[in-house]
């Protein structure tokens, strides 16, 4: 599914740029996608998946 239609980003790719970049903000986020860098109205969407994907993250090392 894209969640920024005006850079054609997907929330796999998001998910992947954070599994492996760990990033920090949503300004760190921006530095290695280019999401939300037109419009922005992909930015809270691009927020959400980040955070999700950095909780499961979290998750998984605990039980590692
Ligand atoms: S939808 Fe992402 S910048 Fe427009």
């Amino acid at each position: 599914m894209y969640v920024c239609l005006c850079n054609a980003i997907s929330d796999k790719t998001i998910r992947e740029a954070v599994r492996r970049y760990q990033p920090k903000s949503i300004q760190h986020l921006r530095k290695i996608v280019p999401v939300g860098q037109q419009c922005g109205k992909c930015i809270r969407a691009a927020r959400e998946i980040m955070d999700e994907e950095l909780l499961l993250l979290t998750e998984y090392q605990e039980i590692a």
